[in-house]
């Protein structure tokens, strides 16, 4: 039976840095307090004309250009995301068309920073089912846009990003060996954007008592978050018949660094074995696991044959742990000019083909109408 192996990644980071200091001059905080109390230095925003689609996009052309795959040749695409352009069409659907995916299904899932891993077993499963011979897997993330940045709790934790990888059914061992899943909606309250749903649609009254933003109650988040990451941590190696001497590096959800070191404490790893870039970027939801894989591989962290364990929690409240067996090189040059012009005019027909559809649509609702 074939399965799922991870064959391109690719990381977008927008452009515009955010530091502690800057955030001091917004609300009553510092570098200290925030460095000390969750390890984080900066995070990135997106532009003002960016959103989370923009982000996927960039962060899935790159896995594919790692794959040396092309677009009009995958078959599903999944994106992880808490913050989709729109309640619908999915963000997943803007993904397809803008990379001129042309032959695939497209949807999103919604798991809390939790969303990657859960996209990358659903992914898994439906390529080991022989429904699929590939897919791409998004975590893409736009939390600023739902972040009270009046609020010193919560503004100071999230940052905005994208991560990918592409996954191609083989006759291999290794690929994805495992995943374990889990929920709690009971606490669901605990991290939630309130309003703008089915339940409090939204209204001038939402929007005066600020409910269309992230709240959270940190403290339960964080005892929760200590006692998920390592039992996921376990239960997905237990399921592979591997332990935890197999493993080469975990790639936790980018949280809080306090959150990270409490779990490898509790592992019993060394704390070099559990990736960190939340210094860098903050936690960027869905996209946090992705874009710290895509960095482990390219600071050669991760080799061939080497048992990575990708785990994350989240709003829900969610949890999973992924353990994939890594059976690719890093591709040892960047991608040649000659490379370079064939997907730059596959993205170009990409976009030509969609502005024509739309066209063609507009003149058959034009010519069509009474
Ligand atoms: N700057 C200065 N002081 C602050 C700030 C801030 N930014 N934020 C809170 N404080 C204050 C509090 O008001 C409190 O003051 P008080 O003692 O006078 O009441 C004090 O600092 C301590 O507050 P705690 O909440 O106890 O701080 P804690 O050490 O728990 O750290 C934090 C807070 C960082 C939020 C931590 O609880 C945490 O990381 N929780 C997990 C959050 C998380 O992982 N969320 C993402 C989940 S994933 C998803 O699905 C999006």
């Amino acid at each position: 039976m074939a399965t799922a192996h991870v064959v391109g990644w690719g990381k977008y980071i927008p452009t515009r840095v955010v530091t502690n200091d800057d955030l001091s001059h917004m609300v009553d905080t510092s570098d200290e307090w925030i460095r000390t109390r969750t390890g984080i230095a900066q995070r990135r925003l997106v532009a003002d004309e960016q959103s989370t689609s923009d982000l996927a996009v960039e962060a899935a052309h790159r896995a594919l250009e790692v794959a040396g795959f092309r677009p009009a040749l995958v078959e599903l695409i999944i994106v992880a995301t808490v913050t989709a352009d729109m309640p619908f069409p999915s963000t997943a659907c803007l993904v397809q068309d803008a990379i001129g995916a042309t032959h695939a299904a497209a949807f999103d899932l919604s798991a809390g920073c939790t969303g990657f891993i859960y996209a990358l077993s659903v992914a898994s499963d439906m390529i080991g089912a022989g429904s699929y011979t590939n897919a791409l897997v998004i975590g893409a993330e736009t939390l600023s846009r739902f972040t009270d940045w009046t609020d010193r709790e919560t503004c100071v934790l999230f940052g905005d990003g994208a991560g990918a990888v592409f996954l191609q059914a083989k006759d291999l061992d290794g690929g994805v060996l495992s995943s374990v899943l889990g929920s709690d909606g009971s606490g669901a309250e605990l991290l939630a954007v309130q309003a703008g749903g089915s339940k409090l649609p939204a209204s001038e009254q939402t929007l005066a008592d600020r409910m269309h933003f992230i709240t959270m109650r940190g403290r339960e988040v964080f005892r929760f978050a200590v006692g998920a990451l390592p039992r996921a941590t376990r239960d997905v190696l237990e399921k592979a018949h591997l332990d935890l001497d197999d493993v080469d590096l975990v790639i936790p959800h980018q949280a809080n660094q306090r959150i990270i070191d409490a779990a490898a404490r509790s592992l019993g790893l060394p704390a070099e074995k559990l990736y960190s870039n939340l210094e860098w970027y903050g936690n960027t939801s869905a996209a946090s696991i992705p874009i710290a894989l895509c960095e482990a591989v390219e600071q050669g962290l991760i080799q061939r044959d080497n048992l990575v364990v990708c785990v994350g929690f989240g709003a829900g409240l969610t949890w999973g742990a992924t353990a994939l067996r890594w059976t690719v090189r890093a591709p040892s040059a960047p991608m040649s000019r000659w490379e370079t012009l064939l997907y730059s005019v596959q993205y170009r027909y990409a976009s030509f083909r969609s502005r024509l559809l739309r066209a063609l649509r507009a003149i058959t609702a034009w010519w069509t109408k009474e």
